[in-house]
Formats: structure tokens, sequence, C-alpha cells
């Protein structure tokens, strides 16, 4: 009963503000989300019951509090949403080690005040002397571990020369300033968070056991554990930021640091050259764009998934009255899932970086195609993943990516998706530059039809190839209705992010939910393969999971949580919302 009023009060207080509304007006639309709680208490809708940031003039939304507290500084100095993109990436370089890097690569996501959007792919390439089995053994067996940690595990890094590249073309204040934040935060020292002390304790033997006892890294100086309160101080990264600072691209890619990454790689066996960093350069990608229902989305083409991928799942279930059937009812979950079981099947087939191969982009989204696709779904049974095509594979779990958002007073826009791939990526911390190196060569198929680390499966069109980009997942997406600015979303979450994403949407243009309401909400995922789907707990009724299972569907719990979404919304009288994820220790920060 309580959680009812509970959700009947948010409900309310967003239908008093939302631009999305008017199709709530039917008032079977409202007794069919009302009754799902009335039928069955199993249900909860939501994680928590955290509440949105709001504010006026500007809004950032990232993994970490200084972090967005960094972006906020720079849009309150007269910096745009591209200037505080900046300043919150570095600052999440230094204070979400975890994920935020100076050594790994991403994509962004732009829409300007006039309506224009961009996307920049600054995701990591292939080093030069990688080839196509460079993790297999001599049999052609994979070698466990050396595409996931150490030196040979990273490809040459892109989030330095992106966010050059960004604020080349679309940032207003200069340059210096926007370095500033990480460069105060890592030379005074980030106090840690719980998870973050927790997430340092955790790695110590495996920075040990890749970088040498004698690393000074992470370590804290007497000794002891790390535990919450603690101040983490990095002064080789705050001289590496300054080196960026002063000497923009060339600060990373020439010079000292550029030195010492080649040396760190010399040391344990990688690979990367002094050529491989001055050959590297970011790519502006033509924008992904599709209309949903009454929307417009704008996201990322390859070399992610992510775009492709969302728009096939939106469209798959765009014919059915999702609302009408009720948030996360077994005919919406039953649908939901038979669209993600086709995309992950196409994503593994058709996917790669586009410089290399060619992604039949139109057709992966054209109605035709995916009418076609559907044609062997049986509302009566589960279709089964073999039949799609074959191979089974084992579990996938990770979160270990990062995504941020901002909106400026005026209505510009950065939806950006960043990482190293695992948790502190390959473990290796650049001696001397102190900063972490990715690991995103595990996201390339290492060997035809075996998983990487997220169970993802794919072929030729991922094979490694010199200065090739590995697939990804991220999706950092903009979403307009009317021709305006309604919700910036994203988050990390490897092969998750795709359905993450594609719920968060939906629980705002179908379900009807506030932004921080749709970041909440319980979430489901299903990837092909493995042919299983889990459920963070609670998030499905007993009786449409049993359901579920009796026409074929295995149906599990997720171990931990699903997404950790960073997203902003625009209200119809202009107020942003800024939507963090409850599940770890994301924050919005806006005025
Ligand atoms: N490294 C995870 C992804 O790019 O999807």
């Amino acid at each position: 009963m309580k959680l009812k009023y509970w959700s009947l009060a948010l409900l309310f207080a967003f239908l008093g503000s939302c631009k999305t509304q008017k199709t709530l007006k039917k008032s079977e639309d409202k007794k069919d989300l009302f009754t799902l709680f009335e039928e069955d208490p199993s249900i909860k809708t939501f994680y928590s019951d955290k509440k949105g940031v709001f504010g006026k003039n500007g809004m950032v939304a990232s993994a970490h509090a200084e972090a967005s507290q960094a972006g906020l500084d720079i849009l309150k100095a007269g910096g745009n949403a591209v200037d505080a993109a900046v300043a919150t990436h570095f600052a999440l370089a230094v204070v979400f080690p975890f994920a935020g890097n100076l050594g790994g690569g991403g994509f962004a996501v732009i829409r300007n005040k006039n309506g224009k959007a961009f996307t920049l792919d600054f995701r990591e390439k292939a080093p030069l002397k990688a080839h196509r089995d460079m993790y297999l053994d001599s049999a052609g067996n994979v070698i466990n571990g050396l595409s996931l940690k150490g030196h040979l595990a990273s490809g040459v890094p892109g989030s330095v020369d992106g966010m050059v590249e960004m604020h080349q073309k679309h940032g207003k204040l200069p340059w210096t300033k926007l370095l500033e934040p990480a460069i105060r935060l890592a030379g005074e020292g980030v106090v840690l968070t719980e998870r973050e002390a927790l997430g340092l304790n955790n790695n110590v033997q495996v920075f040990e056991e890749v970088n040498g006892k004698a690393s000074p890294y992470f370590k804290k100086p007497d000794g002891s554990k790390w535990v919450k309160g603690d101040l983490l101080v990095q002064k080789d990264l705050a001289t590496t930021l300054e080196a960026i600072q002063k000497h923009k691209r060339e600060g990373f890619y020439a010079g000292k640091v550029a030195d010492q990454l080649v040396a760190e790689m010399q040391k344990g066996g990688g690979i990367i050259s002094i050529e491989d960093l001055k050959k590297y350069h970011s790519a502006w990608r033509t924008p992904l764009q599709a209309k949903y229902k009454e929307f417009n989305i704008i996201t990322m083409p390859p070399s992610s998934s992510g775009g492709v991928a969302l728009i096939q799942l939106l469209r798959f279930t765009e014919p059915y009255p999702l609302q009408k059937w009720g948030w996360n009812s077994e005919k919406t979950v039953q649908v939901m899932i038979e669209a993600e079981r086709r995309v992950y099947a196409d994503r593994a087939k058709w996917m790669g970086d586009m410089d290399f191969v060619k992604v039949p982009m139109a057709e992966l989204i054209s109605y035709k195609y995916l009418r076609e696709r559907w044609s062997n779904y049986d509302s009566t049974k589960a279709t089964k993943s073999i039949d799609i095509s074959g191979g089974l594979v084992p579990g996938y779990e990770s979160d270990e990516t990062t995504h941020y958002s901002v909106v400026d007073g005026e209505g510009n826009a950065v939806s950006i998706t960043t990482t190293l791939n695992g948790a502190y990526g390959s473990k290796v911390i650049v001696q001397g530059a102190g900063f972490l190196m990715n690991n995103e060569m595990d996201d390339f198929s290492i060997k035809a039809g075996v998983p990487n680390m997220f169970g993802l499966i794919g072929n030729k069109a991922n094979e490694i190839a010199p200065e090739k980009r590995m697939l990804s997942s991220m999706t950092p997406t903009i979403v307009e209705k009317d021709g305006k600015l309604l919700m910036v979303v994203g988050t990390p979450g490897g092969s998750t992010i795709i359905t993450s994403v594609y719920q968060t949407i939906l629980n705002v243009t179908d379900h009807k939910m506030s932004m921080q309401q749709a970041v909440n909400a319980l979430k489901f995922h299903h990837q092909w393969l493995p042919d299983r789907t889990v459920f963070e707990p609670n998030a499905i009724t007993e009786n449409a999971a049993k359901n579920l299972r009796n026409k074929g569907y295995e149906i599990d719990q997720q171990k931990g949580t699903l997404g950790r979404m960073d997203c902003i919304m625009v209200h119809p009288d202009g107020t942003l919302e800024g939507a963090s994820d409850p599940r770890a220790d994301n924050t919005s920060k806006g005025y």
C-alpha cells in the first residue's frame, strides 16, 4: 500500500510538469500502470526514491560529485556544455580511476543550441603491430587473460585527442582553464568514497602483479587499507595533466608523457609505439539519427554498435502498446526480450569499425528489415537463440565504463560515454605519468565465436587489424521531441549499456516517468547469447516470471545491479532535471 501511494505521488508530481504526458489522458493507460501494484505486490518499480536535481542554467550528471562540480564550475564561469564536458572528463580521470581516464577512449554525441548534431569517435585503436591472432597460442587457442590484463591488452588511447578535438570545434573558454579542476584534484587530493576505497583495496594485488611491488600508485602512504574519507593524492597524474594543459594533444601523444607511455609498454611486453601515438586521431562521424514515434533519436554510429542496436530495439517494439500492457508486465518483457535477442545476434554478425568494414546501417534499422526479422516471433513461446544463430557462451558482468551528460543554459547538450573497459583497465599504471591504461583490445573478437569479457561474440567484422577500432556497446544518446532537446542519456555496463539506455528511454517515452524515475526504475537484460534474461531483484512479478518460464524463457536474478545512468531531461518550461543513478556515487549538479 505504501509503495502504491508513493508511486502515485511521484507520478502525479511528474504529470504536472512533463511535456510527454499528453498520451496519459486516456484513463485506461493510467489504470494499467496503477493496477500493476494492486495485482502483485512482489513487483517493485524503482531501485530507490532518489529525487532529481533541478536547475535552469546548466546541469552536469556524472559518476562522481567532484567531477560534476568541475563541470558546473566551468558552466558558471561562462563555459558552454562542451567546455564543461571536457572539465568533467579530466576530473573523472582523477577522482574516478575505476573508469574515468586519460588512457582510454569513448564517444561523444553533441547537439548544439541550434539543433545541429555532431558525433565524435575517440575510441582506442589497435596498435600498428597488432594482428588478428595476437591473443592465440600456436594451436589457435585463446591465451587466457592476455587481452584483459597487462601491457598487451591496451589499445592506443583516444580520450585526450577526443577532448582537444571537441574543444577546438565547439568549446568557448580557453583550454587551460578546463584542466584546472582536474589538476587541483590530482595535486591536492580527492576524498575517497566508500565505494572507491573498496575498489582500490580490491585491486592492490593485481596492481602489484602487473606493475611490480615497487610501483607507488594507488597505495596508501602508511600501507594500510583505504577507507572512506581518505585523501587520494596523485602528484604524477597532476604533472601529466599540466603537460596536457600546456601542450594540448602534444602534451600526451608526444614529448615526455609519450616517452613514459612507450617505455612502460616496452617494460611489460606491450606494443604501443611512438608512431602509434603520433598517428592516433579521433574521427567526426555522421550522427545516426532516426525517428521513434514522435521522438528523434540522435546517437552513435559504429565503431560503437550502441546506436544501431538502440534504434533497432526501439523500432522492434514500437508497434506494441507497452504502456497499456504495463511496465515490465509479461507481455511487455516478452517483446523486449525477443527484440534484444535479434539485435544482439545482428551485432555479432554485422558490426565493426566502419573505417574497415561495411556496416549496413540503413538496412539494419529499416522497418522493412525489422519486420522480416520479426516474422518468426511467436507470442506463445520463446524463440531459441540457437535458431537465430549458433553457439553458447558463458556469463557476463560489468559496469566498468562511465557516462556523463551536460546541458548548458543556452541548450547546448553533450552526451559522452568513456571507458578503460574493465575496472581500472589493463591495471597498467604508466610509471612516472600516473595514469591507467585501457584493456580495450578485449572488445575485438579475438577469435571468431569466442566471447569477450561481456560474453559478447563476434566474427570477421570485428577481428583485430592494425589501426582498427574495436567494436563498442557504448550508447551516448540525445533525444528530441518536436525539434527540441528532451533528454541526454547514457550509462556504463558493457553489453548491458544498450538495453539499459533502451529501457530508460522507454520509461520516459512510453511509461511516462520523469527522468529520475526512469533512471531509478529496475532493469533487465538479454543479449541473444547466453539465452537467458537477468532481472534486478523484484523487477518482474513472480507471476510474470512464471508465465515466461512456462513459455520457455530462462529467467534469472542479476547479481548486483544494472546500469549507472547519468541523464538530463529538459522540461517544457526549460527546467533541467539531472538524474544520476542511485546504484552508485553518481551525482547531478545544476544551477
Ligand atoms: N568496453 C566496453 C564497450 O566499449 O562496450
